[in-house]
């Protein structure tokens, strides 16, 4: 994250939730970190459309353009100045490109990003990086092909494909032969060993000095949409430790990343499979096991002693997420929506 232009003490301590679709339980966390620290300040809410749970929920919200439009950076800077915006927290894959090589024309009107440098995001935002990343780290992985280039073998399958450049579980499937492979074989997508074991997200904390702060392995129970629905930390050692040689590894990291990493409970043996360079969904299962990240972010760009301690969290923290609705009007949602 980039330094914030100097502070004003009566300065409101603003946050943007963007692209925020569905990340009540965000807003609402940074929200309350805000009490909790009596600071003053608004938790906004941007998106492209206004059918949106956050952008209902938030205290103040404005549209913005997609963010791979041209106007998105220039309309939203716009709007920083105007809602006086301390700290944007991105929330979706496809704005952290832009966001990364945005910081600077943000940090020049006072907005912070809470986003890792160029470099972290490429690596997270191409599955074929992600990969070269991992074995150039010497990180524990599986091994990957190109589409193009994927074994004909029947003897290695089952693998699984997925696009490079995909998120949220979106096309991605088991291949059982070489026929399964045969349409995609044209198209972008990656083709991996399947790892095998139980599924982790591991949620980690980078402050602005580029310490680790914190990292919790949560083991995926269940998912729906490619979002976890049940969940439950674990005090993994090796995880963990994982998690410090991930962060030593990206040199501009920093802020909210996850990493998803298989561990085989026969061999103990780790593969990681995906960077995300945000919060994820999960989160609030971190947040609720004592991570509180929302809160040290914003002590950590005010610069008020961090109470983030150790990075001890709750082990064995089960989240049984639910459907949930915020309610509005036609007419608050304005003209020619609905
Ligand atoms: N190599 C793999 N072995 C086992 N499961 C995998 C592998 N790659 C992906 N998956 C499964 O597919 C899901 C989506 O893949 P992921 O790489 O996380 O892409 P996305 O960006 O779509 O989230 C993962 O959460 C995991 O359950
Ligand atoms: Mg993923």
């Amino acid at each position: 994250m980039a330094d914030p232009a100097p502070d004003s003490p009566r300065r409101p301590f603003n946050i943007l939730v963007s692209s925020a679709g569905r990340r009540v339980v965000l807003a609402r966390l940074f929200r309350a970190a805000l009490a909790e620290l009596g600071l003053v300040g608004e938790v906004c809410a941007a998106d492209a459309s206004p059918l949106s749970a956050a952008y209902t929920e938030a205290d103040r919200h404005f549209l913005v353009p997609r963010c791979t439009d041209a106007e998105f950076i220039p309309e939203l800077l716009e709007r920083c100045v105007e809602h006086d915006i301390h700290l944007i927290v991105p929330t979706i894959d496809t704005e952290l490109p832009v966001f990364a090589e945005a910081r600077d024309a943000f940090a020049s009107i006072g907005t912070t990003i809470a986003v890792s440098g160029p470099t972290t995001v490429g690596i997270a935002q191409d599955k074929q990086l992600t990969h070269r990343w991992l074995v150039g780290a010497e990180l524990p992985t599986v091994a990957q092909w190109t589409a193009a280039e994927a074994p004909d073998d029947p003897s290695v399958y089952p693998l699984i494909a997925k696009p490079r450049l995909g998120s949220s579980s979106i096309g991605v499937r088991t291949l059982t032969s070489p026929t399964d492979l045969a349409p995609l074989r044209s198209h972008d997508y990656v083709v991996e060993q399947i790892a095998p074991g139980h599924e982790h997200t591991i949620d980690v904390y980078v402050n602005r000095s580029g310490s680790l702060i914190t990292a919790v392995p949560r083991r995926r129970l269940e998912t729906r949409g490619g979002e976890v629905s049940k969940g439950m930390t674990i005090a993994h050692e090796g995880l963990i430790g994982l998690a410090a040689r991930v962060v030593r590894s990206l040199e501009d990291c920093c802020g909210m990343l996850n990493f998803q990493c298989f561990v085989d409970p026969d061999t103990e043996r780790l593969a990681i499979i995906e960077l995300n360079a945000r919060f994820g969904g999960g989160f609030p299962l971190s947040d609720a096991a004592g991570a509180h990240v929302p809160r040290w972010m914003i002590e950590d760009l005010i610069g008020l002693p961090s109470s983030a301690g150790a990075g001890g969290f709750q082990d064995g923290l089960v989240m049984l997420r639910f459907d949930d609705a915020v309610f509005t009007t036609r007419d608050a949602l304005g003209p020619g929506v609905l």
